[in-house]
């Protein structure tokens, strides 16, 4: 495993661009308020545009700080860096969506927790960032400290949102 620190720093963008839209998010849905071929909704009303942007944004200056102000190991340069924020950004935003899509599909009403949706961001992100990273990211010993890290701290920072009143369910 690599140093836990620059773990940490990798997962700044994606956990800034999936808060994001907590707090800025709202307006039209992404789903246009269409309906899937199962006549339930593509995303929901949870899913809103204004939030996707928030989010892809948020987590891409985030990024671009941290790779003025932190290089990684995991890419090999500053550019390579702040672009990986981007798209770990969209990578987390588009996971995000499709975390609601399969909701949707297996009927769960949207703020019903389900595992795979505490996950599914970092995946798709992890999945996305591949062709920019260099380094030994992909070590199991540190994909595995990402998913753990990832399944405990994303419920615990939906509680403390719902606790402050920024979220309306504690998960
Ligand atoms: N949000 C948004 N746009 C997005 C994602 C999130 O506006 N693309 C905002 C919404 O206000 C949403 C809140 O962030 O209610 C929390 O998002 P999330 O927990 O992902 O939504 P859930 O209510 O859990 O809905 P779902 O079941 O679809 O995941
Ligand atoms: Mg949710």
């Amino acid at each position: 495993m690599d140093e836990i620190l620059t773990l940490l720093v990798f997962l700044v963008p994606i956990y800034v661009a999936n808060a994001t839209p907590v707090l800025l998010g709202g307006g039209t849905p992404l789903d246009l308020g269409k309906k899937f071929l199962d006549g339930r909704r593509v995303f929901g009303e949870s899913k809103t545009i204004r939030g996707f942007v928030a989010g892809v944004a948020g987590g891409t200056v985030v990024g671009g700080i941290l790779a003025y102000a932190f290089p990684l190991p995991f890419f090999s340069g500053m550019q390579t860096q702040f672009v990986a924020g981007f798209v770990l950004s969209l990578g987390t935003m588009m996971g995000d969506a499709f975390g609601s899509f399969v909701k949707r599909r297996l009927d769960m009403e949207p703020g019903r927790p389900f595992l795979l949706d505490t996950v599914l961001f970092l995946i798709v992100s992890l999945i996305l960032v591949y062709p920019l990273v260099s380094g030994t990211l992909y070590d199991i010993g540190n994909i595995a400290f990402l998913l753990v890290l990832t399944v405990i701290l994303h419920p615990s920072m939906n509680f403390l949102a719902n606790l402050t009143g920024l979220k309306k369910v504690p998960w």
